[in-house]
């Protein structure tokens, strides 16, 4: 082998295995830059030696010459539908169903997310993509092996060996959530055609003849399943083939698990719904199938769907109604936020009746008025939007929407700050609206945690005239706060109580609770790691910008905060009333800042959802798979595949009491 083919034979080696780590373990060890100069080095030298060019060198991706017509393909082994089930009792009835023809007491399954994609079949021969095809009809498809080549998650080649001869590998193609408000943004600028959504955009550039507009689409794929076996073996079990897939350098969704019995099916099902806006990419519900192929084989099919799975799909998260009104609404920082009134409408299983319009940039843009018919939104447990109008509703005599030049609870001037989206009150804590936002933020549980203090009390003590500032809290006296309404003796005291036990605070959650714009959690807790409250009042920008994530526009923030007598005098009186913290407490938080843990297995005594967010409070990162990165491994009961990978990887491991220990849980 001569000195171009080994270098040639190892670069390709390379990137074969920086693709693997990025797109199959989510766990890149090189930067895009990196990848990118040893791609072009492979080109360099492929063009000098164009006599060693293969098919699956990870510069053959994209096509040169546009096709005149995609092929038809028959798939050999039909590409199925799945049953749908939109209920808990549907979804038991299916088991039942399982149970009863397989005269079992309890059904492994494997628990998926499902995509919103499009179906697609890839062919393997000896460890090669060869063909690549649509799932049409489910019997013929088109041939769009060009395109599909030109998709990185793909590979051209499969890792290792042990795979089948032959291997149909079957999947999803998708765009993840902001590969598709990235390439809209794209389109816009380009006065192109917008997309309806992530999978109409992920269709609409599979279909392209021209494999080279293909290959600059955000298309994904993650596999869920095989079609075709020829010569070789495959385990015996759907989610043991998924684990042998990821090992051949398949991507497969890291949202997948091995489930025993209904009530697992259930938790699976919810845990995901409540992580499901936090995906990267659309899912419209979630598949059980059968895990033992034996078994799956038995249970067949019934048409044109396996009895062995089911689709338990999500309800809809979008539905139309009509657009009432727009109301201005003024937050704590003074920004107006336009909110759309609506018709009350049905939308993810709630009834929604105000969505946000964000700001009047995305009124515009959208064209969004009074009267309109809307498409409304509302994914996980995010605040509901509107996504569109239907222009062909639109009654005649509309008017487009003008944001207000006065803030409409005090009529201070509105201004427009440069370089922002957000038109903002000028009033200050004179605007009503701005104070009563403040004294909320202060009360919230994750800044001073004043228990029971919410938006209606708040809204009560200030209208009422007892509370106009942060300070004026630890003046209230017991008698006036038991006449107000709807409160009484007993409420009185404890919502004094609650004020007088979060004096013992800790100086983050304290500067947090001050509402400073733009200083969330995370900054808050990198600035009392660096100052003390005094230093933090006489520092400059330029000492600001030392801190860890803070910029100049935070730090003009912060400088500007402090700066301002009232607010001064604010934090001087609350400091007189009591409010107090130890310095030098943050040390447990230096101790967690910037290690990263991953959580697997059931804990005793607390969720998963909880340890995180203690984690999380104490500066750690959680990550969902371990990695390199990984400092620490929890290990709850019965821990899964990620206990084997940090071991293998010398990761800590810690149990549920040496947790409890670091996060102080009682
Ligand atoms: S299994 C026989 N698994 O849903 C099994 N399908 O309604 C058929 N889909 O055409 C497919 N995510 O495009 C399966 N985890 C998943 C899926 C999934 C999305 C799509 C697939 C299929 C459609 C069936």
């Amino acid at each position: 082998m001569g000195s171009g083919e080994s270098k040639i034979t190892e670069l390709r080696r390379q990137l074969n295995e920086y693709s693997y780590r990025y797109h199959v373990l989510d766990d890149p060890i090189v930067p895009d830059a990196e990848y990118d100069r040893l791609l072009q080095e492979l080109v360099n030298l492929e063009n000098e030696y164009p006599e060693l060019v293969t098919r699956d060198s990870p510069t053959q991706r994209v096509g040169e010459r546009p096709l005149s017509e995609f092929s038809q393909v028959t798939h050999d082994i039909p590409m199925l539908s799945l049953e749908n089930a939109f209920s808990n009792e549907e979804l038991i009835a299916f088991d039942k169903r399982i149970r009863d023809r397989l005269d079992s007491a309890e059904i492994q399954y494997a628990a998926e997310v499902k995509l919103d994609g499009l179906a697609i079949s890839l062919l393997y021969q000896d460890g090669k993509l060869v063909r690549a095809a649509t799932r049409g009809d489910g019997t013929t498809g088109e041939d769009v092996t060009a395109n599909i080549r030109t998709i990185k998650s793909i590979p051209l080649a499969l890792r290792l060996t042990g795979f089948p001869a032959r291997l149909e590998v079957r999947g999803e193609v998708f765009m993840t959530k902001s590969g598709f408000e990235e390439l809209n943004n794209r389109q816009q600028a380009e006065d192109e055609k917008l997309f309806a959504n992530p999978r109409n955009a992920a269709a609409g550039s599979l279909r392209q003849l021209d494999p080279r507009i293909t290959a600059a689409r955000p298309l994904h794929f993650l596999a869920h399943g095989i079609g075709i076996v020829g010569s070789g073996e495959i385990p015996s079990s759907h989610f043991d083939i998924l684990q042998s897939m990821k090992t051949w350098g398949l991507p497969v969704s890291a949202e997948t698990e091995r489930v025993a019995g209904i009530e697992e099916c259930i938790d699976f099902y919810r845990k995901i719904s409540e992580k499901r806006a936090r995906l990267p990419y659309e899912i419209d519900g979630i598949v059980f199938k059968v895990d033992d192929l034996k078994l799956q084989a038995e249970l067949g099919f019934v048409s044109r769907a396996p009895r062995w799975a089911v689709a338990c799909k999500f309800p809809p998260e979008e539905a139309l109604t009509e657009l009432l009104d727009i109301e201005v609404q003024v937050g704590r920082t003074g920004a107006l936020t336009p909110v759309a009134r609506l018709r009350p409408v049905r939308v993810g299983g709630v009834t929604v009746t105000n969505a946000t319009l964000h700001n009047s940039d995305e009124v515009q843009r959208k064209d969004v008025r009074a009267g309109d018919t809307v498409v409304i939104r509302r994914a996980g447990d995010v605040i509901p939007e509107v996504v569109r109008v239907i222009a062909e509703k639109r009654p005649e005599a509309s008017q487009p929407f003008r944001m207000p030049g006065q803030c409409p609870v005090c009529g201070s001037p509105a201004e427009r700050v440069e370089g922002e989206a957000a038109i903002r009150c000028t009033g200050g804590l004179h605007c009503s609206a701005q104070a009563i936002q403040s004294i909320i933020h202060y009360a919230s549980r994750t800044a001073m945690d004043i228990t029971g203090l919410g938006e209606k009390l708040v809204e009560q003590l200030f209208n009422t005239g007892l509370v106009s500032n942060i300070a004026d809290l630890y003046q209230l006296e017991h008698e006036r706060v038991a006449a107000l309404e709807r409160m009484g003796d007993k409420s009185a005291e404890n919502l004094l109580r609650a004020i007088e036990t979060s004096k013992n605070t800790h100086f983050d959650k304290f500067l947090y609770a001050l509402g400073i714009r733009e200083v969330g959690e995370t900054t808050a807790r990198n600035l009392a790691l660096h100052f003390q409250l005094d230093e933090i009042k006489k520092a400059t920008q330029a000492d600001l910008c030392q801190v860890r994530d803070i910029g100049p526009v935070v730090a003009d923030n912060i400088v500007r905060f402090f700066r301002d007598e009232q607010n001064l005098s604010i934090i001087d009186q609350v400091l007189r009333s009591g409010v107090n913290w130890e310095s030098g407490q943050n040390d447990d938080i230096a101790d967690l800042q910037g290690k990263t843990f991953v959580i697997t297995g059931t804990l005793a005594s607390l969720s998963r959802a909880k340890a995180k967010e203690k984690l999380i409070a104490k500066g750690a990162k959680v990550s969902a798979s371990v990695s390199g990165k990984t400092d620490y491994l929890i290990a709850g009961e019965n821990p899964g595949s990620k206990l084997d990978k940090a071991r293998e990887l010398s990761i800590n491991i810690i149990d549920e009491t040496e947790l409890l220990e670091i996060i102080d849980f009682a």
